[in-house]
């Protein structure tokens, strides 16, 4: 394994209180790094002060936006002890997308031994508190100058570490989501699959339209029929029409979700009834009319479980359970996060513990 030189910080970055924390405002006090060339391999692993990078300004990611990214977290739990929440998943979903984008693919053992030796490092940055963790963001960028459109010659890969509290301002409160019938995500065939920048540039303008209208987020309906549901903000979704939990089947528009195979795998665990098929609007709103939608629910790293209190298509609103999180919804969020603080058992070997 090659060597991991380590650069300590000599001016430590201020810190925020736990209740104070937003999301990915205040990063750590160190950075990961690592360099590809053609001739050299992805190398130079090195872990430094976090700060600042120059890079010229034809730099290929800024012009095409060759780029792939992973968001994961490490957990604290009563004890003290730190867990980091399927590392080895995330990076191997890394490498997943850097195959779409033309990237060479790294060394997930490397890189995972990598970000434990990162995490370790600024461990003290860990939140003490529930609700809180420290995110980690890997992230590949093309680093050659120049203008063809082609896959670069060169890479840096780094990660940064934030502090964070909820996602959503609502915390675990039910949020309202806009259906879109305007914008796209993803056709299949193109990037939604893959965690690349363009994915969420993409969704910008339609997310802005629905925060002006009063809502939290946007749904993703599939962008060919414009019938299926298939995100919701940047997150899987989840409705539970009577004892049956469905949720969009991965067939390349979507991300595959690691928090959304931890529900899926609980779910199953229960013994309840999981479905990953199409779900169409025309679906929903029967559902809804027969009294069948009980929950609908937002799944990713980032908010964990988001429940969704409102669904809004064109001049139809749902309103589902009343507003209020539903019971499988409220397990969900129970277990999932109680396996990450460590209030309970993790069964499925999920969590990684990297310091005691
Ligand atoms: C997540 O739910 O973890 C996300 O993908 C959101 C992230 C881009 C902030």
């Amino acid at each position: 394994m090659p060597t991991l030189q380590i650069t300590r910080t000599t001016a430590p970055r201020l810190r925020v209180a736990d209740p104070d924390l937003g999301f990915g405002q205040v990063f750590t006090d160190h950075i990961l790094v690592l360099d590809y060339t053609q001739e050299a391999g992805w190398q130079n692993a090195r872990i430094e002060p976090y700060g600042p990078f120059t890079l010229d300004p034809a730099t290929l990611v800024f012009h095409y936006g060759q780029a792939v990214f992973e968001g994961f977290k490490a957990f604290r739990s009563d004890s003290g002890g730190i867990v980091l929440f399927r590392p080895a998943d995330h990076i191997a979903r890394l490498n997943a997308s850097c195959g779409r984008l033309c990237i060479p693919p790294l060394d997930e053992a490397l890189v995972l031994n990598a970000v434990k030796t990162l995490v370790r490092l600024d461990a003290d940055w860990v939140p003490r508190t529930f609700g809180c963790s420290l995110y980690i963001r890997p992230c590949i960028i093309a680093t050659e100058a120049g203008l063809g459109v082609r896959p670069s010659k060169t890479y840096r890969f780094f990660t940064i570490m934030s502090p964070v509290g909820a996602y959503y301002r609502e915390g675990f409160r039910p949020v309202r989501i806009l259906v879109s019938d305007r914008y796209a995500r993803a056709v299949k065939g193109g990037l939604g699959a893959a965690k690349t920048p363009a994915n969420y540039a993409a969704s910008l303008l339609a997310e802005q339209d629905a925060k002006a209208a009063g809502f939290t987020q946007v749904l993703w309906l599939d962008g060919v029929e414009r019938r299926y549901v298939e995100e919701v903000g940047t997150m899987n979704i989840f409705f539970r029409l009577g004892d049956e939990l469905v949720t969009a089947p991965l067939e390349g528009t979507i991300l595959a979700g690691i928090t959304r195979d931890s529900v899926i795998r609980l779910a199953h665990q229960w013994g309840l009834r999981v479905s990953e098929r199409r779900l169409s609007v025309a679906e929903i709103l029967e559902a809804h009319a027969g009294g069948r939608l009980q929950e609908v629910f937002g799944s990713g790293t980032a908010a964990v479980i988001s429940p969704v209190a409102e669904l809004r298509f064109a001049e139809r609103s749902l309103m589902i359970n009343q507003g209020r999180v539903g019971a499988w919804t409220q397990r969900l969020f129970e277990t999932l996060t109680g396996i990450q603080y460590g209030k309970i058992e993790d069964p499925f070997g999920w969590t990684l513990p990297i310091l005691p």
